[in-house]
């Protein structure tokens, strides 16, 4: 698509009521777009609203659980009234697990994450994404992933965090092959450390999976996770991070340059391990 028309072009952002899609959201303003918000937190999401609002551009809320497939197929028909044409999408909500080994997660955990961050990320591409195909103007699709799609931290221990996102690593791959001569672009957002309440996520967790936990261990489990993050980059660079890798045409978007030694490590010994196939 022509990134020097952005103004006017209609955005879903879901994840949109703190945060990295916050930032998107903002982001997406600054440059004149209009922003539907779809956030399972009502009220974070009513002042985010009011904030993309104030830089000039049309943004609505919605609450919306991309987990519930019905919801979101309901809301891909609403979202298209609000905007007109949509022409951006970002799947972007995403919730973390970490401090604990595999077999410290419990069931409703392993069902919240994936239900989250690997099936939201499949609705929005079933429901959102025809919305951009239907004007054959063209678009572009953004799935957050993260760094973790490409590694499974040993100091945070982020093995089901990981796991999901390499999911949405293979499943944004996928619809880049799908959507070739369509027009519409695909990228995989990755970023690290944000500086975000994503050590939280279990505040939003829905009464199907359990609901948001009353116990202070889960605080003091994410503490160094939290205290690492807080340092980290301001969700509204990696918006504007993340907008430049579109523009340039990039699947990969990563924000960050600290991960890439590690990265070298493990391609490295991926590599060196076909080096003695057949022995
Ligand atoms: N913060 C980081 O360091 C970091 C790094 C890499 C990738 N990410 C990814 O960025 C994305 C955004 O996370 P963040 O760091 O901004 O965290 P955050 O917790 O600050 O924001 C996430 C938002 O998603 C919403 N949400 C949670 N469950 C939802 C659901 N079922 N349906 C709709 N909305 C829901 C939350 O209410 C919240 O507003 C996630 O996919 C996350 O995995 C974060």
């Amino acid at each position: 698509m022509d990134f020097s028309q952005l103004k006017g072009k209609g955005a879903i952002v879901t994840g949109a009521a703190g945060g990295i899609g916050l930032g998107i959201a903002r982001t997406l303003a600054r440059h004149g777009v209009d922003v539907v918000m779809a956030d399972i937190d009502a009220t974070a999401l009513a002042s985010a609203r009011k904030e993309v609002a104030a830089l000039g551009v049309r943004a609505f809320a919605r609450r919306l659980d991309v987990s519930d497939r019905d919801a979101v197929s309901q809301a891909a028909a609403e979202f298209k009234a609000l905007l007109g044409k949509v022409h951006l999408v970002f799947n972007n909500a995403g919730v973390e697990i970490g401090g604990r080994s595999l077999a410290e997660v419990s069931d409703s955990e392993w069902d919240w994450i994936f239900a989250v961050n690997v099936f939201g990320v499949i609705n929005g591409m079933r429901h959102f994404v025809p919305l951009i195909r239907a004007h054959a103007e063209g678009g572009h699709v953004v799935n957050t992933a993260s760094i973790g799609g490409f590694q499974v931290n040993r100091e945070y221990r982020l093995g089901p965090y990981s796991a999901t996102k390499a999911a949405v690593v293979a499943l944004t791959e996928a619809l880049a092959q799908d959507m070739e001569d369509t027009g519409i672009g695909v990228s995989v957002l990755c970023p690290a450390a944000v500086n975000t309440r994503i050590t939280e996520s279990d505040r939003n967790r829905p009464a199907r999976f359990g609901g948001p936990p009353a116990d202070a261990e889960s605080k003091a489990r994410r503490e160094k996770l939290r205290a690492a993050l807080a340092s980290g980059m301001t969700p509204d660079e990696v918006g504007e991070r993340m907008l430049r890798g579109m523009r340039n045409g990039d699947f990969y978007i990563f924000t960050h340059d600290e991960p890439k030694p590690w990265l070298e490590q493990r391609f490295g010994r991926i590599l060196a391990a076909f080096d003695r196939v057949g022995g």
